[in-house]
C-alpha cells in the first residue's frame, strides 16, 4: 500500500496559478524552523528529467505517451532525488507530482483513472505526498496572469479554458475527497497566500514534531 510520507510536500495548481511564486516562501518557512530542505520539481528534477523537460513541455504526444513519460520520469525521481532525501531526514518540496498527471492527463485529456493508477502503481508504489498545497485560481485569472509574465507559452499554457477548466475541476474533486490537499484561494494578495501557506506548513510540521522519531525516518525498501 502506498505510504503517506509527512516530510513529502507537493505543491499543485493550474498553469498561472502563482505556486512558483510561494514556492520559496515554503522553503523558508521550513528552513528557519530548522530542517533541511530539498526544492525539487516536474517535469524534471533529475539530470533525465531536466534534460527531458523541454521536450515534454513543447513535443505533441498522444496524452497516454505523454501520460507514460511523465510517470517515468517520476519514477527516476522517486528513486534518485526524492526517497535518498526523505531518508537523510529532509523534507521535500516537490513543484508538481503525481496530482498534475491525474489533472492535466486525466482531468484535461481524458486519459483513464485505470491507467493513472496502474501507472502510480509502478512509478511510486510505496511513497506519496504528506501534504499537498493547491493553489486554486479560474482559468480567467490563470489566462490573464500566462498573458502578463511576456513569455511564449508552452503547449499546455496554449490550451483552451475549457482545458485549464478540466484540470481545475479535476484537481478540486481530488481535494474534496482528501484531507492531504489543502485547497488556497490563490486570487488573493501574494501577502494574504503568504500568510496562510505558512500556517498550513507550521501546522503540518507541528503533527509531524510530536510524532515519535521512528515515524520521521524515510522510505522503507
Ligand atoms: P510548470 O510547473 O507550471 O512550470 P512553468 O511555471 O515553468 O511553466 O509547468 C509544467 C507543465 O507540465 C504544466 O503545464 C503542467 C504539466 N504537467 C503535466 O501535464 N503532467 C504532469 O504530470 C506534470 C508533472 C506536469
Amino acid at each position: 500500500m502506498t505510504r503517506s510520507e509527512k516530510f513529502f510536500i507537493s505543491v499543485e495548481g493550474v498553469d498561472g496559478a502563482g505556486k512558483s511564486s510561494h514556492i520559496p516562501t515554503i522553503a523558508k518557512a521550513l528552513s528557519s524552523l530548522g530542517f533541511e530542505v530539498v526544492e525539487t520539481r516536474e517535469p524534471g528534477g533529475t539530470p533525465l528529467g531536466e534534460q527531458l523537460r523541454e521536450l515534454m513541455l513543447n513535443t505533441p504526444m498522444t496524452p497516454k505517451t505523454e501520460t507514460m513519460l511523465m510517470f517515468a520520469l517520476r519514477a527516476q525521481h522517486v528513486e534518485e532525488v526524492i526517497i535518498p532525501a526523505l531518508e537523510r531526514g529532509a523534507v521535500v518540496v516537490c513543484d508538481r507530482f503525481s496530482d498534475s498527471s491525474w489533472a492535466y492527463q486525466g482531468g484535461g485529456k481524458n486519459v483513464h483513472p485505470d491507467i493513472l493508477t496502474e501507472l502510480e502503481k509502478i512509478a511510486h508504489p510505496d511513497i506519496r505526498p504528506g501534504l499537498t498545497l493547491l493553489f486554486d485560481v479560474p482559468p480567467e485569472v490563470s489566462r490573464q496572469r500566462l498573458g502578463k509574465t511576456g513569455k511564449t507559452p508552452d503547449k499546455f499554457e496554449s490550451e483552451d479554458d475549457g482545458f485549464f477548466e478540466r484540470v481545475r475541476k479535476k484537481y478540486l474533486a481530488r481535494a474534496a475527497g482528501n484531507h492531504r490537499i489543502k485547497v488556497i484561494d490563490a486570487t488573493r494578495s501574494i501577502e494574504e497566500i503568504a500568510d496562510e501557506t505558512k500556517r498550513i506548513i507550521s501546522e503540518h510540521v507541528q503533527k509531524f514534531q510530536m510524532a515519535k522519531p521512528a515515524c520521521r525516518a524515510g522510505h522503507k525498501p
